[in-house]
């Protein structure tokens, strides 16, 4: 397959263009070669390039900042997205594209998950954001494959994991204070890229959820890598209203892959042992990258 990959410089595009590379013919133009936002853009690079299937891995992903930049969260969430689905009805491509758990209220009784079908009702701009750039998708692409995650962790870019381990290896704050009512799946963007990789050789359609399997709380996680890594940390449980952040984050946010599993093509896995062979592989890397760390 000829694939077509939007944002592989970020940290679930990155991880999709290493694994797909392997038996697909990938094209991963960045930002200033294809920006989504641009319509006439778009349509010469599909034309040009001419892909079977296009993975849309952009986003304005900054939940607070998306409080207030309001314009340009629209053009990279919603407007980009629905270019992306109209050029690919017209050149008759399918269209994948990321969506999460933001798009819920989290008000569900811990620990029940989401389903596919459940009533959306965000919390946040960046998930208002997200629902209406999955309403632009299915309005507009007749072969869309729309896949919900939550929780990502890579070797690329920011996240969780490296945040909690430079806050740990430079004792700054002395005292970590990490949310025990926040409640997700941490998911590997390898094994999310292994996800994409299925649904795309079974011919997946539709909207699919797609978390590592099991759950914990933002301070068990915090504490379970810690102490994989064997690194002392003063780490204390806190209410996340407490902690700051402009942004509303769900309290509960369980996806349930029950797409996937009907259709016998999950490959998540549970999120412990996941953890267990990323810090295995890139544990000393990522501490190194922690200590080097400009603040
Ligand atoms: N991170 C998570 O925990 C998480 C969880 C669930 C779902 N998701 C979803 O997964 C998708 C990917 O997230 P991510 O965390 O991998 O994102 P990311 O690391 O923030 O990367 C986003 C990428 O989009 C590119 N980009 C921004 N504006 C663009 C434009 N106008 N045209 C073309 N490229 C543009 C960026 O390029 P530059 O770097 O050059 O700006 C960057 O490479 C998003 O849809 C996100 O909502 C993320």
């Amino acid at each position: 397959m000829k694939i077509l990959i939007l944002g592989s410089k970020g940290r679930l595009g990155s991880e999709c263009r290493n694994v797909l590379s392997h038996d697909h013919d990938v094209v991963s133009p960045d930002k200033k070669e294809m920006d989504i936002i641009s319509w006439d853009g778009v349509i010469e690079n599909l034309q040009e390039i001419s892909p079977d299937v296009v993975i849309n891995c952009v986003g304005f992903t900054d939940i607070d900042l998306c409080e207030t930049e309001n314009f340009a969260v629209r053009k990279i969430n919603i407007e980009g997205p629905r270019n992306l689905a109209q050029g690919s009805a017209r050149f008759e491509c399918k269209l994948v594209h990321i969506s999460c758990c933001d798009i819920f209220d989290g008000q569900k009784m811990m620990p029940q998950p989401y389903f596919e079908d459940d009533t959306s009702n965000p919390v946040s701009a960046y998930g208002k954001s997200k629902v209406d750039s999955e309403v632009a998708v299915r309005e507009n692409s007749p072969n869309y494959i729309i896949v919900r995650s939550a929780w990502l962790y890579g070797i690329n870019g920011k996240n969780f994991i490296k945040s909690i381990l430079t806050q740990a290896i430079r004792k700054k704050p002395k005292i970590i204070r990490v949310a025990d009512d926040q409640f997700g799946s941490p998911t590997w963007t390898y094994r999310l890229a292994l996800q994409i990789r299925e649904l795309l050789l079974n011919d997946g359609r539709g909207t699919y959820h797609a978390t590592a399997e099991g759950y914990c709380s933002r301070f068990e996680y915090a504490k379970y890598v810690l102490d994989k890594l064997d690194i002392k940390a003063s780490i204390e449980p806190c209410s996340k209203k407490n902690l700051q952040g402009a942004a509303r984050r769900p309290a509960n946010c369980l996806l349930e892959n029950r797409l996937l599993k009907s259709q016998g093509i999950n490959v998540m896995r549970n999120w412990k042992k996941e953890v267990d062979i990323f810090l295995k592989k890139f544990g000393e890397e990522l501490i190194k990258e922690a200590k080097t760390k400009k603040s």
